[in-house]
């Protein structure tokens, strides 16, 4: 029933019903003009006023009479200048308020933040439209491509195990396993190369990699997406003419603006790009003003290591000599292999970086396929045994019958970002994370409920919402409380150190105050919580709780284990990551009090919603004190 806009031009004199939003209206004595968007484009439609009030980003319904437009009245700059609609009926499906941005701009004058908290709008903008759009194109060019040259398209995990690429991890907790954690895959590097020994030969996959590291205007923060890609026994140049041969064609179909500057691409020597140009990324365009031009180049020769730096980030090492100027899995050049004994700096790396306009859109190499070098290349980066054991799978998977391989891993947003000449990899991306690391739209990281933290067995420790000590402590309370959705009464008044100075000062009985014991059982610190009117039985803990050796932790011991100082310990041992007992004789009141981290400052809360958020470990509340 729906006729897109795009269509109307074939339905001259035809009634037609049309779906979208409007993008402009204008007014002229009883007439109104609408601009119609949908997501082929838009075309004018014309009407009284009278048929109904719609304003700009209204989703409207058009019922209308496709006319032809007289000669004067053609607008070339739209697909459907050479028509307009008359409106017959006029439905306003949905109302919009005024948007918080214009969006018939490029948008690059918007605040960027104000832009990713909307972005549902920003997308709506012609040139954002247009960007993710060929992004899908793109995709699904390289997908045909890569499907009708015998490649196999493979998924791999997300959680995982990490995959260094030289960034920070992204770690997430295992609730089966508590204590323990995934990492999210800097790049699927290992499981491709596992493919290689499984005998897949020609993988690629659209994968989104994780990378915790600095954002840039060429780097996403957070996540982007590469073209991974891997085979098996192939040469360097078999992976340089494939890239070169898809992408020349990806831009001649999808970009007919564009031009190649030089084909086939430059093939630069490491040595020689870094003497000439400074940078092993150079800007090899002759015509800088001009946007369509595309130069195209590959870095090749890379030195296998670099001087390995503080910066070098592989599970906090930094003290070797040598860092891989790759990745740990780059082969080095078969004559080079003597140099690793003697001279490591010497030795060439089968690495290759895909260049364009002066940003690096690719990296790949081929692979180490022997187990010797690979242990080899382990230690001149100075691996401990520790971290040998975390790759030892890769050894092993190489010693059941490895084939030579090799890959390399475009990233997907950086290079359409490069081609299109956006100032941002931001750009080309539907719901980047911004600069601050905040997503679009939905604003994560966010806290977690104190439920869903206890089952992971994790405690957030120390400082947080940029508070120190017995502040952040506080702050963390009441976010717990927040979030736990408990109602709670915060008290401010003068520094009190003991029970019975916070009961008189808080105007609240003294066995209605929650006091937080720190201890030591068997060598471990743990909080015992009893009422403030009663002495802790150690005893009576020792024999409920099976422990042989019970001590009160000294105030140095107490401050080292909560941030806080002894008499403003509250009641909650997730926040300190220790197990928390608390005395039945605590429920005996329908309201509990505490000092929240500082002497200065104090919560009531009822009983019930006490428990509910300090989840003693230990299920039943037990008899800890005497009457
Ligand atoms: P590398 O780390 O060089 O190699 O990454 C390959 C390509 O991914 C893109 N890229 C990024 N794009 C946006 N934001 C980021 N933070 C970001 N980081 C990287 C770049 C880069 O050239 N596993 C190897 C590949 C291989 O050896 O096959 C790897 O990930 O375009």
């Amino acid at each position: 029933m729906r006729t897109l806009t795009t269509d109307t031009v074939s339905k001259i004199g035809e009634e037609v019903t049309l779906q979208g939003w409007v993008l402009a209206r204008r007014d002229h004595g009883k007439i109104m003009f609408l601009d119609l968007r949908d997501r082929k484009g838009i075309v004018q439609l014309v009407g009284n006023k009278a048929l109904g009030d719609a304003r700009a980003e209204d989703v409207v319904e058009v019922a209308g009479l496709v006319k032809k437009r007289p000669e004067a009245m053609v607008n070339e700059k739209i697909a459907t200048g050479t028509v307009e609609v008359e409106i017959q009926k006029l439905t306003v499906i949905s109302k919009a308020h005024d948007l918080p941005f214009p969006i018939d701009t490029n948008g690059y004058e918007v605040n960027e933040e104000i832009r990713s908290k909307y972005r549902y709008l920003d997308l709506r903008r012609p040139r954002m439209a247009r960007n993710i759009r060929l992004r899908s194109k793109m995709v699904a060019f390289i997908r045909n491509f890569l499907l009708t040259q015998d490649f196999v398209e493979i998924e791999t995990p997300m959680l995982t195990k990490t995959t260094p690429e030289g960034a920070r991890d992204f770690l997430v907790p295992s609730r089966l396993q508590p204590g323990k954690f995934y990492a999210l895959p800097q790049s699927p590097q290992q499981y491709k190369q596992l493919l290689m020994v499984a005998g897949m030969e020609r993988y690629f996959q659209i994968a989104r990699c994780f990378r915790d590291e600095d954002p840039r205007r060429d780097r996403a923060y957070g996540e982007f997406t590469q073209l991974d890609l891997e085979m098996s026994f192939i040469t360097q140049n078999d992976i340089l003419e494939l890239i070169e041969g898809m992408f020349t064609r990806l831009v001649k179909e999808l970009f007919p603006d564009k031009h190649i500057l030089k084909s086939p691409w430059p093939r630069l020597a490491h040595k020689d790009v870094m003497k000439k140009y400074g940078t092993d990324k150079p800007d090899l365009r002759e015509h800088k003003d001009d946007p369509d031009e595309l130069a195209f180049s590959w870095t090749v020769d890379f030195p296998l290591f670099t001087e390995q730096s503080e910066a070098d980030f592989f599970y906090g090492s930094g003290k070797a000599k040598f860092a891989p100027s790759h990745h740990m899995f780059t082969a080095p050049h078969p004559d080079d292999i003597p140099l690793l004994d003697t001279d490591p700096m010497k030795v060439r790396g089968l690495q290759h970086d895909l260049v364009l306009n002066g940003f690096e859109v690719g990296g790949g190499s081929i692979r180490i396929h022997q187990p010797e070098v690979q242990t080899k290349v382990f230690d001149l980066i100075g691996f401990t045994q520790e971290q040998k054991q975390e790759f030892a799978h890769m050894l092993t998977a190489f010693s059941y019958g490895v084939p030579p391989h090799g890959g390399i891993a475009p990233g997907i947003d950086r290079f359409l970002m490069a081609l299109l000449g956006e100032p941002s990899v931001r750009e080309v991306m539907a719901f980047p994370t911004s600069a601050s690391g905040t997503t679009s739209v939905m604003d994560a990281p966010s806290t977690a409920a104190p439920e869903q933290l206890s089952e992971l067995g994790i405690s957030v420790k120390g400082p947080i919402l940029g508070k120190s000590g017995g502040e952040g402590v506080y702050a963390r309370i009441i976010e717990d409380l927040k979030s736990a959705g408990v109602a709670y009464e915060p008290y401010e008044h003068e520094a009190v150190r003991t029970s019975e100075e916070a009961a008189r000062i808080r105007n609240t009985p003294l066995r209605e105050g929650a006091k937080a014991l720190v201890l030591y059982a068997d060598d471990k610190p743990v909080m015992a919580v009893v009422p403030g009117d009663r002495k802790l039985d150690t005893k009576l803990f020792k024999a409920t709780y099976q422990v042989n050796d019970l001590r009160m932790a000294t105030p140095e011991e107490v401050e080292k284990v909560t941030n806080v100082q002894i008499g403003a310990v509250p009641p909650f041992g997730h926040i300190f990551g220790i197990p928390i007992y608390v005395d039945a004789a605590i429920r005996e009141n329908s309201s509990v009090s505490y000092n929240a981290g500082m002497h200065t400052r104090s919560v009531r809360m009822a009983e019930k919603d006490y428990e509910k958020v300090a989840k003693p470990i230990v299920g039943a509340f037990s008899k800890l004190t005497n009457a």
